[in-house]
């Protein structure tokens, strides 16, 4: 099998074949960055779920591993589906759901169950004798055996806890909360937080973490009613802040808000590395959407998201790409003060694989911005417009469209965000990687991750205008990994 080039990312954790979806198990263990993901090896689309794993000194350049987990037990057979890591005693602890689907005519057949692996070097996984540790029979009444799953597992104070996605006999999302002293024995504490209805429906991915003071929760959720400028996407990934009750075991909201505002972003996991970061990676795609053809044609389709770093200020989840990528700039090339009145372009500013940080002074400007892989009829566009007070990404003229195959049939291909200048000035940093564009907007206060899929020869960019701005500082380098795939 040979994987076609055209369209894959240079500098972004990818699978060599096959198709990838939601990163699993991120954690640092034992000095190094370990990432599961689900995995089908045979094929460019969504089957029988595997583990495949890489791991990275640096999360950049991944070293690929072997397939941790096979769906090969009577509890797995039809999937090893989302989970989490932990490390006990030196060993890591896979903890992920075992899917079974006996009757596919008949879904309500579907169980799902969580389980355990454990490996002592961090490559060889054995799945415990004990699984599944948590099944059926431990859910409460008011939960579908059908829909329970992706444990997200942690310790606080001295047991260990698990987090799981649910549905609720009403059909909407809930998180449910087990409690452990020896990763074997689980009891059902409560559910932490519900949906009601107001949250979309099934819930997926939990994660809870404290940040910077705040209690931080990541969903995953289907179907969220669109609501202004968030939930465009069939499926969003979105933040909670507030407080965590350890008494009561209930999470109080009190922020809610959409992690990324692009078109491609959903399962996002975090951990927290030796020098005490929140790093989050994602899935850079999501359900019910195509793919182009060339991909398909040539067995590999997905992407995670540059790793990113987290931060709450002010009541907001801020990302900020992980500072390891600044090692792989190469060629800079540098502008100040540039006086915009119509369109530019700029010598050396252009490419597939690239890195912009630009900081633009909009002077009376109503609509400026930037487009980048920029050909003959091609062009993702990025734009600022001060009436609305909105960023704006369009790639409705970025090359091989997308189509939507599953509600939302609309097939809009703009999204917004509501962004405020400073001091009248709008900085963004841009990584464009072959078929993606990730751009972090006022110093990650708001994100926007899309793939989009040009012609390799569509590389310029191109800064615009209505009127007169000033771009104070630009910088652009190409981003290399010296050979390493
Ligand atoms: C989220 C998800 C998870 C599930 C996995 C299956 O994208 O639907 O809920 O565990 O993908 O591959």
């Amino acid at each position: 099998n040979k994987v076609n080039p055209e369209f894959r990312l240079k500098y972004h954790m990818m699978p060599e074949i096959g198709w990838m979806n939601d990163p699993n198990g991120f954690i640092y263990y034992k000095g190094e960055y370990h990432l599961f993901y689900q995995y089908y090896p045979y094929d460019s689309k969504w089957g029988t779920p595997y583990w495949g794993h890489a791991k990275s000194k640096d999360l950049i350049i991944w070293e690929h591993m072997p397939i941790a987990l096979a769906p090969d037990m009577y509890y797995d057979v039809d999937g090893c589906f989302s989970g989490s890591a932990i490390e006990v005693d030196g060993k890591l602890y896979l903890m992920y759901t075992g899917h079974t689907n006996p009757d596919p005519d008949n879904p309500k057949n579907i169980r799902q169950v969580q389980n355990m692996a454990v490996s002592k070097d961090g490559v060889n996984f054995e799945k415990i004798k004990q699984n599944p540790v948590i099944s059926e029979r431990d859910l409460p009444y008011i939960a579908l055996p059908q829909d329970f799953r992706d444990p997200m597992i942690f310790k606080h104070n001295d047991s260990y806890y698990a987090v799981i996605a649910s549905r609720n006999i009403d059909g909407s999302g809930q998180l449910l909360l087990y409690k452990s002293n020896n990763l074997l024995n689980w009891n059902y504490v409560g559910v932490i937080i519900r949906s009601d209805n107001k949250l979309g429906k099934m819930w997926e991915c939990p994660s809870l973490f404290k940040l910077n003071d705040m209690d931080v929760l990541i969903l995953s959720v289907q179907h969220l009613d669109k609501n202004g400028d968030k939930y465009h996407n069939l499926f969003s990934s979105i933040y909670m802040l507030g407080k965590m009750d350890y008494e009561s075991w209930k999470f109080i909201c009190e922020v809610v808000d959409e992690i990324d505002y692009g078109f491609d972003f959903y399962a996002p996991q975090t951990l927290v590395d030796d020098r005490g970061r929140r790093i989050m990676i994602a899935w850079m795609q999501v359900w019910g959407r195509t793919i182009p053809t060339d991909c398909h044609g040539h067995n590999w389709a997905g992407a995670m998201t540059l790793p990113r770093e987290l931060r709450v200020i002010d009541g907001k989840l801020y990302q900020i790409p992980v500072d390891e990528i600044t090692k792989y700039r190469k060629n800079k090339i540098s502008y100040k003060d540039i006086i915009v009145n119509d369109k530019i372009q700029l010598d050396g500013i252009e490419g597939q694989n690239v890195e912009l940080e630009v900081e633009i002074d909009a002077q009376n400007a109503n609509n400026f911005g930037i487009k980048v892989l920029k050909g003959e009829k091609e062009e993702t566009v990025m734009h600022y417009d001060r009436r609305e007070g909105k960023f704006i990404f369009d790639r409705s003229k970025s090359g091989e469209q997308i189509k939507n195959t599953e509600g939302k049939e609309d097939n809009e291909q703009i999204r917004k965000t509501t962004v405020s200048l400073k001091n009248n000035i709008l900085s963004l940093r841009i990584f464009i990687d072959r078929c993606s564009v990730e751009v972090f907007i006022q110093n990650g206060e708001r994100v926007m991750t899309s793939t989009v899929y040009p012609k390799s020869t569509s590389k310029s960019i191109e800064f615009f205008t209505d009127n007169k701005i000033i771009i104070k500082n630009l910088n652009k380098w190409d981003i290399e990994l010296g050979g390493i795939k």
